[in-house]
C-alpha cells in the first residue's frame, strides 16, 4: 500500500467482503422469489457493492442509480441531502431495494426512503454494505447489511476519504493517530 499517503489498516479483506455479499445475494434471492427486484444504488460509494450484489441475486434484477450529497469533503454529515441525479425510471409499483455503502447518521437513507415511498414504490427495503449504528442520529434499521462496524472512518470498496481510495478492493480504516 505504498502508493497512498495515509496508513490504511485492513478491516475486511476482499475475500471476506465477497463471501458476505454472496450471502446477502442468496438471502435477497430467497426473499424475492417469484418477483423482480429493482436495485437503486446511491452514487458513488455504493457502486462497487451494487455490482457485486446484483451479480449474486438470482431473481430478475433491474438497476438504477441516484446521486445525492450529504457530505462535504470532511468526515461529518451536514444533515442536508441534495439530489444531484434522479432516477431514470419511475419506481411506482416496483419492489425496490436502496443500495448504500454505509449507514452513518442515517440521514441520507431516512430521506431517501421517504422520497421513494412518496414516489409510490410497492415495497421498499434498504441494503447496506456497512452499518455504523453508534453514529445514528435518525432512526434507520437496514433490512440487509454486510457488516456492523464500530465508529471508525472506512475507505475502499467504493468508499472514499476526500475522493481517494474508492478503488481499494478491501475495506480499510484510515489511521489518523
Ligand atoms: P449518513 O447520511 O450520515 O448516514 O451518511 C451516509 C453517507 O456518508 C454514506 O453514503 C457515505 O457516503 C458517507 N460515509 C459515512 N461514513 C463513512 C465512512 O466511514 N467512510 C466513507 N464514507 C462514509
Ligand atoms: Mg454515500
Amino acid at each position: 500500500m505504498a502508493e497512498y499517503e495515509d496508513n490504511i489498516r485492513v478491516l475486511y479483506s476482499e475475500e471476506e467482503v465477497d463471501r458476505r455479499i454472496r450471502e446477502l445475494g442468496a438471502q435477497i434471492s430467497r426473499d424475492y422469489a417469484g418477483k423482480s427486484v429493482n436495485l437503486i444504488g446511491i452514487l458513488k460509494g455504493a457502486s462497487f457493492f451494487m455490482c457485486e450484489l446484483a451479480k449474486r441475486i438470482t431473481v430478475p434484477v433491474y438497476i438504477d442509480f441516484m446521486s445525492v450529497s450529504s457530505y462535504g469533503s470532511g468526515t461529518e454529515s451536514s444533515g442536508v441531502v441534495k439530489i444531484n441525479k434522479d432516477l431514470d425510471r419511475p419506481v411506482e409499483g416496483l419492489d425496490v431495494i436502496i443500495v448504500e455503502d454505509i449507514v452513518d447518521s442515517g440521514r441520507t437513507l431516512s430521506y431517501l426512503t421517504k422520497f421513494l415511498n412518496n414516489r409510490g414504490a410497492k415495497s421498499l427495503r434498504v441494503a447496506t454494505l456497512l452499518d455504523k449504528p453508534a453514529r445514528r442520529v435518525v432512526e434507520m434499521i437496514p433490512d440487509y447489511r454486510g457488516f456492523e462496524i464500530p465508529d471508525e472512518f472506512v475507505v475502499g470498496y467504493g468508499m472514499d476519504y476526500d475522493q481517494k481510495y474508492r478503488n481499494l478492493p478491501f475495506i480499510g480504516v484510515v489511521e489518523t493517530e
